[in-house]
């Protein structure tokens, strides 16, 4: 009889000595996690975010190296076991199929995940394109946009490299001007955020560019706010939303922005190479793709679709993530977040010489948090956090900000943050 791969992958946990963390994995694990949240429903979002016993059934969904905690999510997220081995089967259908697949089905499957893709970002599915990352996604806006030399895009310097390089870029080729402002770590109000963009529009200004939720510090920005605020000069909004899909609980109508990217890799936990651009149907002509493409109409999203041969298992294999997400649910996995980053930032605070780089009010951020220790280089921090106690994070070096990026996932238990805490402790006397 043919061994099933299921059964593969328990032998070879077994051999690999892993058992424990398979112990009830089985192909209905989101169903499973559908389940354990009605005994959850009756709690608020809140209430079920300190629901210890409901997120070991959601930590269970993923295996983890044991060898070290990883406290450093913010790179990209591993895929639950059940979202893992769905792109095993994909893979193996592509493989099985090959040119048969890619020249009679490819299309019409690659359709039906963006469909339900489209559904789950709350927009149609003639406005987006699933990309390889945000980069791509936003690589195709940031060099399409329609911009004139002399025309200014709006920026700070807590936005990614790769988009502030896209747009100095676009600036050495083409001659657009880029202003870059700064922004407080610690805001006073929403309005003091929205007023810091407004200040650098002038005349010139066609296009500003918000991290929704900043990688360097976690902080979550106004973007709806600011896209009011942008739209009333005639200016367009691009949102770098690459931690804050399937991060926060919002759909893309919500930011009423033009153009937006994500990473599906990151909070959706798919697979790596997997990314969103949401384009507003009125944008899609004057904007230029970045690989040649005249064969569909200008106006159709599908121009920028072309980037040739690619590993399309990767794309099907999205759908089982949204299953996944939506076994736990958007209002709860944000909350749960929430809490991880408040329970160990709580008890470090106000440690004396531990210095909060992400801001404190509940809506300002979420999983990821940053922290430095006065007189200690960043590396440093998290060299000791690793070298001592096995704990894993990044240390961030931007003029912007300085500190050590901590960022808990679904799978992250108390106990590991208690370590994380008691390194702190450790290091702060
Ligand atoms: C704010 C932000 N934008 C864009 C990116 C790029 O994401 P990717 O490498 O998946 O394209 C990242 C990656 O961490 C990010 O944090």
């Amino acid at each position: 009889m043919q061994q099933s791969r299921r059964d593969f992958i328990r032998k070879s946990s077994l051999l690999a000595g892993s058992l424990p963390l398979l112990a009830g994995f089985n192909p209905l694990m989101a169903d499973e996690i559908a389940r354990a949240a009605r005994s959850v429903e009756h709690l608020t979002p809140q209430q079920a975010a300190r629901d210890e016993d409901f997120w070991y059934q959601v930590q269970r969904a993923f295996r983890q190296s044991p060898h070290f905690t990883n406290l450093e999510n913010g790179y990209f997220s591993p895929q639950p076991l059940e979202v893992m081995e769905q792109q095993f089967d994909n893979i193996k259908l592509v493989n099985e199929q090959s040119s048969y697949y890619m020249r009679k089905r490819q299309e019409d499957d690659k359709q039906a995940v963006k469909e339900q893709l489209a559904a789950f970002a709350g927009v149609s599915a003639d406005e987006i394109v699933i990309t390889r990352n945000t980069t791509e996604a936003l690589n195709i806006v940031i060099m399409g946009l329609d911009m004139q030399a002399g025309d200014e895009a709006v920026m700070t310097d807590q936005d990614y490299g790769s988009m502030l390089e896209a747009f100095a870029m676009r600036a050495q080729r083409f001659g657009i001007k880029n202003k870059i402002i700064s922004l407080p770590l610690h805001p006073k109000s929403d309005e003091e955020i929205v007023e810091a963009y407004e200040k650098a529009i002038t005349k010139k200004t066609k296009v500003i560019l918000v991290t929704h939720l900043i990688n360097l510090t976690g902080q979550v920005l106004p973007a709806r706010k600011i896209a009011d605020m942008a739209h009333s000069h005639g200016v367009e909004v691009i949102v770098d939303a690459a931690h804050s899909f399937a991060h926060l609980d919002y759909r893309i109508p919500d930011l009423d922005c033009d153009y937006f990217g994500a990473s599906l890799h990151k909070w959706l936990c798919c697979p790596l190479g997997a990314g969103i651009l949401f384009m507003k149907k009125d944008k899609i002509a004057k904007t230029w793709p970045l690989f040649g493409d005249t064969g569909q109409p200008v106006d159709s999203i599908r121009k920028f679709e072309h980037i040739g041969t690619h590993p399309v298992s990767t794309n099907l294999t999205i759908a089982a993530a949204i299953k996944f997400h939506n076994s736990i649910g958007s209002q709860r996995k944000q909350e749960r977040l929430r809490y991880l980053k408040s329970y160990w930032v709580n008890q470090v605070k106000d440690l004396p010489g531990v210095i909060i780089n992400t801001p404190f009010e509940k809506e300002r951020s979420s999983a990821l948090a940053n922290f430095s220790i006065a007189d200690m280089k960043p590396d440093e921090i998290a060299d000791y956090l690793y070298r001592k106690h096995k704990i894993f994070t990044v240390g961030i070096n931007r003029t912007a900000v300085q500190g050590v990026r901590v960022t808990p996932h679904l799978y992250t238990t108390l106990a590991d943050l208690d370590k994380l805490v008691a390194a702190i402790k450790e290091l702060a006397a």
